[in-house]
């Protein structure tokens, strides 16, 4: 069957009303396909965003994995009333295995606790790599979409994993502080040649003019001063649904399936799997990211 048609009709069926006329999705290859999102200044909806896009993934029967890697709150599973016993610290220490520490949340989505443990991938034991790796391996093969949940700002942790993606989701409001460290983020992904295409999201929009004047200034400047072509994934606009799910320890998604932001973040969930062309899986991923902090292939693994 035509791989792109099959996505897109997977998506529409689970659309809470068919209200919108999808983007034809670009077909990927079998491997899990690695969303990082990201945003320069905190606090513009990072962690609501990530949860919501992977549940609606999820909804549509794709095999998500939403990975928490904000070092200093571990967002998602408070978000969401879950209190995870362990993380990739543990795994990282040798102490549990990968699939001790994944958490199983709403509609199928599986959620693993990062903690520290992205940024103690460095210096992590040969032994303790290889079982990791081979963990890694079989998940790959059982999950088509890794959404990661990063910190805000330009720290080592967030570079690692922004670098390592192959979509970045780049979360900003239209407020000029929040753009004005949108464009320091780009500055820098730029600076180190990010792979991933950089899709903008607007978040807690008046309006779609809000919204698209915001855009505009960042897709301008970027191209003028960096010469890179930000994509736009979409609006999302300032939602009391949003802030009354949190309250609910729920998404706003589940909560409020029909409610502007969420059918707003459904149009961007579904341009999603169209982003990009080269999936190369979790595996790789890692193996990216401890070549980042490491400079260089550490010693004992088979690659
Ligand atoms: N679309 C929206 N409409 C209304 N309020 C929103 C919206 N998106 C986010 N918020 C509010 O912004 C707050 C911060 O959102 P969130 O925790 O997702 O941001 P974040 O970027 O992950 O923050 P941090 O940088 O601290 O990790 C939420 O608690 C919620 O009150
Ligand atoms: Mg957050």
């Amino acid at each position: 069957m035509n791989d792109q048609a099959e996505k897109l009709r997977r998506l529409t069926r689970a659309l809470p009303k068919k209200k919108f006329v999808h983007q034809a999705l670009e077909s990927s290859s079998q491997k899990c396909r690695i969303i990082a999102v990201t945003s320069g200044k905190g606090g513009v909806g990072k962690t609501n965003i990530a949860l919501a896009i992977s549940l609606i993934l999820a909804k549509a029967k794709y095999r998500v994995l939403l990975l928490d890697a904000d070092l200093g709150l571990a967002n998602i599973d408070v978000l969401l009333g879950l209190l995870p016993k362990y993380n990739l610290t543990h795994v990282i220490k040798g102490e549990c295995s990968l699939k001790d520490i994944i958490v199983q949340g709403p509609e199928g989505l599986q959620i693993i606790p990062g903690g520290s443990g992205i940024e103690e991938l460095a210096n992590i034991e040969p032994s303790v790599l290889q079982n990791l790796l081979q963990d890694i391996a079989a998940l790959d093969k059982k999950v088509d979409y890794l959404v990661i949940d990063t910190a805000a700002g330009i720290n080592n942790q967030v570079l690692a994993i922004t670098l390592a993606a192959h979509e970045i989701l780049l979360i900003t409001t239209p407020e000029p502080t929040a753009l004005t460290d949108a464009y320091g983020l780009i500055k820098v992904l730029k600076k180190h040649s990010a792979a991933g295409h950089i899709n903008l999201v607007i978040n807690m929009v008046k309006d779609i003019e809000d919204g698209q004047a915001a855009a505009q200034k960042l897709i301008s400047v970027s191209k003028q001063f960096l010469n890179i072509n930000l994509g736009l994934a979409g609006y999302v606009p300032f939602d009391k649904a949003v802030q009354e799910a949190i309250r609910q320890n729920q998404s706003y998604i589940l909560a409020y399936p029909r409610s502007p932001a969420s059918l707003r973040t459904w149009r961007i969930a579904s341009l999603l799997g169209g982003l990009g062309q080269n999936s190369t899986g979790i595996q790789d991923f890692i193996k990216n990211i401890i070549f980042f902090f490491r400079g260089e292939r550490p010693e004992g693994g088979d690659w």
